[in-house]
């Protein structure tokens, strides 16, 4: 009932709010003699702290992850595995001021509506910081599935409507090397710096910017999803749009499809494998063996420092703007989310698999 844990055989639970003394996961259903410390996940996290760009809040996190169960002499036992990461640069004060009103954009007026109370201090429950616990726990998934061969790449295609431009088929050949070195993970530099000085622009204006993230999955193995209410496709697009912010998903083709015939949608079949993927490697909700491609589209952030129109709780009209720290756009550092969400399903969905592996 609770909706904080995700997956069946690999099952990630999240827990924590922003401003409470810690955020974490428990990751149940790791196979056991996996080599595991606390920094190879340190390191995944790291991409997703805030501070190191104009576009991220000035919160200032360490975020040091600790693994307090599941794991003796660096590797994994087979039994959950709990991690912690400590809330260490909380300030709730400017949270005062807005605890009886409802921040347009964000989830104050639901889950006001659904609980009758509500932790308003950084937005609880709701706010990104619970995505450090599932960067966790997407390294460990991460582990499982590139034992198998699999890769994940995952970089900005668009921020605040400059879209990337690639020749010819360079995004299927896109490496983590080519978007490491760059702040906002975009492999165009030339777009890179049009979106940064957006980002600038943004930031004077007291605004925020959206945007997409291409995530590509390659290596996946033929036979991945469970049709027909898990099937692939509908497991990646609830998982990611589970990341808050997250306004679409789309496969391959995505919503361009409804402009195509079934001649240009289709993908035809050659002896030595697909011609096309539009299809974005998922069939009838079953990997093809293809490279999985995913796009998402990300609201700005809803937090501005322009003023706003909203309610209180008892309904009285009220004009506010938001002080506190807050990000310009959840572009980047969304995208070690998406990889680990990504992760996440995919670690499930293979360990479904073995248990039915056939000849
Ligand atoms: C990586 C990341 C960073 C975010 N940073 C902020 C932020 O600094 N301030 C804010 O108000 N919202 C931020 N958000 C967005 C809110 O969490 C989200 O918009 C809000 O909870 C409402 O949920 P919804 O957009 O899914 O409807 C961030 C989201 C992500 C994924």
């Amino acid at each position: 009932m609770s909706g904080s844990s995700i997956g069946v055989l690999f099952r990630v639970t999240t827990w924590g709010e922003s401003h409470g003394p810690a955020i974490g996961a428990v990751v149940e259903g790791c196979p056991s003699g996996i080599d595991l410390i606390e920094e190879d996940i340190q390191k995944v996290l790291d991409r997703r702290r805030p501070g190191r760009i104009v576009s991220s809040s000035s919160r200032k996190e360490e975020d040091a992850v600790k693994i307090i169960s599941g794991t003796f002499k660096g590797k994994t036992t087979g039994t959950p595995i709990s991690l912690i990461i400590e809330n260490k640069d909380v300030n709730s004060s400017a949270y005062e001021d807005i605890k009886d009103i409802f921040r347009p954009g964000q989830g104050d007026y639901t889950y006001f509506k659904k609980y009758g109370i509500r932790d308003y201090r950084g937005g609880g429950r709701a706010s990104a910081r619970e995505t450090a616990a599932r960067v966790a726990a997407g390294a460990i998934a991460a582990k499982i599935i590139f034992r198998e061969g699999i890769k994940i790449i995952a970089y900005t295609k668009a921020l605040g409507g400059i879209v990337i431009k690639l020749k010819g088929d360079a995004a299927k050949k896109i490496s983590y090397d080519d978007i490491a070195g760059d702040n906002l993970m975009c492999p165009d530099p030339d777009a890179a710096r049009k979106m940064e000085a957006k980002l600038e622009e943004a930031k004077l204006s007291g605004d925020s910017l959206g945007g997409i993230v291409e995530i590509i999955v390659r290596g996946c193995p033929p036979g991945l999803g469970e049709p027909v209410f898990e099937k692939m496709d509908a497991v990646l697009a609830g998982a990611l749009m589970g990341i808050g912010a997250v306004k679409g998903v789309e496969i391959g083709a995505g919503f361009k499809v409804a402009e195509m015939t079934g001649s240009q949608a289709n993908d035809p079949i050659a002896p030595d494998g697909f011609i096309s993927n539009h299809a974005g490697g998922i069939l009838a909700g079953i990997t093809t063996g293809q490279d999985i491609v995913i796009r998402i589209a990300c609201k700005p952030i809803p937090s501005i420092a322009k003023v706003q129109q909203t309610i209180d709780v008892q309904g009285k009209h009220v004009e506010f703007s938001i002080k506190g720290r807050h990000d310009v756009s959840a572009i980047p550092r969304i995208i070690p989310v998406c990889e680990a969400m990504v992760s996440i399903v995919l670690a499930d969905h293979l360990l479904r698999q073995k248990a039915i592996a056939h000849e």
